[in-house]
Parts: C-alpha cells; structure tokens; sequence
C-alpha cells in the first residue's frame, strides 16, 4: 500500500484533503450567511465520501449530472439529488423512477416532451416527483429561452399527473440571469404557481450569487479542487488548488524539452479560455514551464525560459486545465497530507457517462 507520494505509480491523481476542506467550508460559510441553499455537483469529485462530508458541513443535498453518478452516489448514502440534466428515454425514465423509489429525487425540464415522458413515468411508478423549470438565461445550452416559455410549461408541469412544479432551474448565473428570473417569478406569481427552489450555479460567479436574490439554492462542482481554469477566472489561488497529476520525467534528450508520462490520458485535452498556446498544465517548482503538447501518454514540456531542467526520474506536480475533465480519466485517487499519502480510494461515479 501506498505511504507516501513516492510509493505511488505514475501518472497518480493526488487531493489534498486539507485544500478540500478549507474550499468546502469557505463556500458552506458564503451559503450560510447569505442563506442560500448549498447543492454540491458531485461532478467534480465523483466521491461519494466527499459528498457525504458536503452534506455533514451543510450542504442541502447533492446535484449529479447523469443518472449513473446518482445511482453511484444513493448507493454511497446520498439521499437528496438533483438530476441537473434532461432525462429522455424508457429506460433512463425507468431508472429515474427506481432511484425515486429510494432517495428524494428532484428532475429538471425544458420541453413539454421532457416533462411528458417525467410524468408517464412517475405515474406509472405510483410517484410525484418535483419538477424544475430549467430556463436558457444566456448560456445557450438547454433551457426554455424565454421567461414566458418557463411560465408556460410550468403551468404544464403542474397540470401533469405524478409531477409537482418546485421552481426554476439555470446555469450558469450571467449578467442577464437577473432580470431573466424575475420576469419569470412574476409570471408564476400571477398564475398561482410559487417557485419553491430557483436554482443556479458555477463556481466563476458562486461568491457573488447574493447579487441575484432571487437565487434560492447554489449548485457548484469544481470549486471543491479548483484548477488552471478558476486561477485564471481569479476565483482560486493556487493555494486553493486540491487536485494535482503526479508524473515522472520519462525523457529529457533536449535541452530545451522535457517529456513526462501524463498526456492526454492523465491530464486530459480541455484547453484553457480555448487558447492552445496557454498550455495544458502548470508544474509545480518551474512556473516558466509550458506543457505544449499531450499525446495519450506523453506531454511535451517546452522548458526554453526555465534555469535548469529536471532530471529523468524526477516526479512533477501538475496542476490541470479542467479538473473534473482529468479526475475522470482516473480509477482511484490518493488522499495526501503533505508527502503523506492517507487512502487511496477508488472514484466511484468516474465514466458514469449515461
Ligand atoms: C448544470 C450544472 N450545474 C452546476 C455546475 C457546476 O459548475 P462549476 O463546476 O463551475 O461549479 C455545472 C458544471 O458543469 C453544471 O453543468
């Protein structure tokens, strides 16, 4: 068994659990002070033992995208999730149904298609199941596109056997999301239809959702490790940062590039802000470094503006573009403190893609 970070084979996703705790309680302390419901995405970590630490510090509940990461996370003891994505077909329906058999399940909607085929479902299973409106406030992903339309299938959704209308449901919150929210509550006010939950999320905007008071519940994923990508948005430090790749110079025949065994495979493609020439990772101890080029298993340093290179042996901390994008390239992940690795444990929902 692993003790420490040497003992471990490379490339090694490492978390450290002291950076994990300190992001979860400061977003647990923002929530409780300004009274907004906590919702984890469970997307980031995929450990059902951190989502559980989630809900011990405060959280309301947990939000998974996929049924698979929810089927994973109520078997881990999670008994309160949102399915943050639109659930179409018989099967999924069916499985949606046997999770609502077990734990509180709350769905999301942005068709009439969508809602019929929750409310068939639900009925059959002898359910009710809450149903948010997820409306398009400016991302242009799913989403009803205007605060009318939102009106509009709630009125559906509450007219619908085994489905009750619970609020309204958007990501990420955009400038526009405000006035988007409260043309949309004023509508359902004036139907009789009250909006129980109104909730949005994304880790960029979290510490300013205060500034949309119509937001009810906060989901955030990433903010529990924190990446290349919220360093760059300026919402983390690299102190906050909690999940890295260990990897291990492989070759070094250059003396202006080094080779290291975490390509794409390890550290996976996701550009930063879309911009190739930004590079795939930070590495610990030579900021000058660029990790220009990832094939599956190799990633191409450019070292030209570093003072000295590492050897080949040498072990590297990598610090991710994407972070949830790698941790789901990952069978297990070790638990370290400093040098010292505590558990390695395996990621349960990883690759929960349906
Ligand atoms: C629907 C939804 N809600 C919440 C989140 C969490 O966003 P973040 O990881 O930026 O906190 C995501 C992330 O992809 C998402 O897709």
């Amino acid at each position: 068994m692993a003790r420490s970070l040497d003992d471990l084979l490379t490339p090694a996703l490492c978390i450290d659990v002291d950076r994990v705790e300190a992001n979860l309680r400061r977003m647990q302390d923002y929530c409780s002070a300004h009274r907004l419901a906590l919702r984890p995405h469970i997307k980031t970590h995929k450990l059902p033992a951190f989502a559980r630490l989630q809900v011990r510090l405060g959280a309301c509940g947990i939000t998974c995208q996929k049924l698979g990461e929810a089927e994973v996370m109520a078997d881990g003891g999670c008994d309160d999730i949102l399915l943050s994505y639109e659930i179409v077909g018989r099967r999924n329906l069916r499985r949606l149904t046997d999770l609502a058999g077990r734990v509180r399940v709350t769905a999301v909607a942005d068709s009439l298609a969508v809602a019929l085929g929750l409310s068939e479902a639900a009925s059959r299973a002898g359910l009710t199941l809450d149903v948010l409106v997820d409306g398009d406030t400016g991302y242009h992903r799913t989403g009803v596109s205007t605060p009318a339309l939102a009106v509009e299938l709630a009125q559906r959704i509450a007219a619908l056997p085994g489905l009750r209308f619970a609020g309204l449901f958007t990501y990420p919150t955009l400038p526009a999301t405000r006035s988007w929210l409260a043309l949309a509550l004023e509508g359902l006010r004036a139907a009789g239809l009250p909006a129980g939950t109104v909730s949005s999320g994304g880790t960029p905007g979290a510490l300013s959702t205060h500034e949309v008071p119509e937001i009810t519940e906060l989901r955030v994923g990433t903010y529990i490790y924190n990446d290349r990508a919220t360093i760059r948005q300026g919402v983390a430090g690299p102190d906050d940062c909690a999940a890295t790749v260990l990897a291990t110079v492989v070759s070094a025949n250059d003396p202006e590039r080094v080779i290291l065994d975490a390509g794409s495979k390890a550290l996976a493609a996701d550009l930063l802000q879309h911009d190739p020439g930004l590079g795939h990772g930070d590495i610990a101890g030579y900021p000058a470094a660029v990790v220009r080029r990832l094939y599956e298993e190799h990633a191409v340093v450019d070292m030209t503006a570093c003072p000295r290179l590492p050897a080949v042996g040498e072990r590297v901390s990598v610090l991710p573009n994407h972070i949830c994008a790698a941790v789901n390239l990952y069978d297990e992940a070790a638990l370290v403190r400093g040098a010292a690795v505590l558990e390695v444990v395996p990621i349960a929902a990883r690759g929960c893609s349906r």
